[in-house]
């Protein structure tokens, strides 16, 4: 039997010997459970999965434990319904909320959801904070603005998830009509999660080459309106919630581009300050995403079509906005 040295027991056995990031998921639901096992499989972090129902963080967390032995895990879950296990993470995604059913718009469930983000936050960030705080939840761009309000963080560190979801959709899409792989495909959705959305044409390219090269305008307007639809068409199929795959995978990218201080260039919903011509909301635009969260936000020049659909989408967000900070003061 070989015994290890003490100092050797120390550096296995201590697992503060290394830092080894801590991320907290609020909401094991089936974004906040399909986000978990990204996270592990790329190896990000430990996890914490908290959940205001009673047993299923735990069951999911020792689910996903009970995987390590053949998926190769090297770090580890926790699920639990009380904050002081989230303490000093640093990074705190929030999917807590309800998903739509068919026929529900994102703004039907701003009442709900807004109540249950200033909850969240409430509790949340005495235990974190210098958290990199991830908004999930929809009317995605207003709850993340009402985190943003109540923490009274940097808005560099309070940021929103949807526009890398939203630009993943569009490239499967036109990687599906041009029979081309997805990876090739480069885009950029902007403006709202909403159906005002606005993916990018002329910065849309296929390996470099710009898509309106590679297909009619009536098909890339087709392609655009479905991507516009494409949470509804995933709620129309599943009809008992949402989508959960991609976007678990949208959020572990900016994840990792935050915790691997990467400073790629990503679209995510940030505080805009005179950006785009737009004041005091979040909005989807390209941002560089490091160790800082959105270190800044990358001025794209657009077309005058491109600039009149990113207004009219800021104009569909402001309008909710105000509808939530009328119910939740601001
Ligand atoms: P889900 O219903 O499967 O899970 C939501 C979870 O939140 C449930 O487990 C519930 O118990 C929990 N929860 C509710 N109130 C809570 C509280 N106060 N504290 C802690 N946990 C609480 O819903 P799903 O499909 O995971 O979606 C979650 C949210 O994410 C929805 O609002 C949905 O619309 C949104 N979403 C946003 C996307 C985006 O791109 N931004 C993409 C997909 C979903
Ligand atoms: C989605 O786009 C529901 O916002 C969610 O799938």
């Amino acid at each position: 039997m070989v015994v290890a040295s003490p100092s050797l027991q120390t550096a296995v056995c201590n697992p503060t010997a290394i830092s080894i990031p801590k991320i907290t998921i609020i909401g094991a639901g089936n974004v906040g459970a399909s986000l978990a096992r990204c996270l592990l499989s790329q190896h990000l972090g430990n996890i914490v999965l908290l959940d205001i129902v009673e047993g299923r963080p735990q069951g999911l967390a020792l689910d996903m434990s009970e995987a390590q032995p053949l998926e190769g895990y090297s770090h580890h879950i926790t699920g639990t319904n009380d904050y002081l296990d989230t303490a000093d993470s640093q990074i705190v995604i929030i999917t807590a909320g309800l998903p739509r059913k068919p026929g529900m718009t994102r703004d039907d469930l701003l009442k709900v959801n807004g109540k249950i983000i200033l909850d969240v936050m409430a509790k949340a960030l005495p235990h974190s904070p210098n958290a990199h705080f991830i908004l999930v939840t929809n009317p995605l761009d207003v709850m993340t603005y009402l985190a943003w309000q109540a923490s009274g963080l940097p808005a560099n560190q309070v940021i929103g998830q949807a526009g890398v979801l939203d630009s993943a959709r569009f490239r499967t899409f036109i990687a599906r009509e041009l029979d081309v792989p997805p990876q090739d495909v480069a885009t950029m959705v902007l403006g709202g999660h909403g159906d005002l959305m606005v993916p990018l044409i002329s910065y849309t390219t296929v390996n470099g080459i710009p898509l309106a090269d590679m297909l009619p305008t009536d098909k890339i307007q087709q392609l655009v309106e479905r991507t516009r639809h494409g949470g509804a068409e995933i709620v129309n199929h599943l009809k008992t919630g949402g989508a959960y795959y991609a976007p678990a995978a949208a959020t572990a990218a900016m994840v990792s581009a935050i915790l691997q201080n990467q400073s790629a260039i990503l679209p995510v919903s940030a505080y805009l300050d005179g950006q785009y011509g737009l004041n005091d909301i979040y909005l989807g635009v390209p941002c560089r995403l490091d160790s800082n969260g959105a270190a800044a936000i990358v001025e794209l020049t657009l077309t005058a079509h491109e600039q009149d659909a990113l207004a009219e989408s800021a104009k569909s967000v402001r309008q909710t906005l105000d509808k939530a900070l009328a119910l939740f003061g601001g």
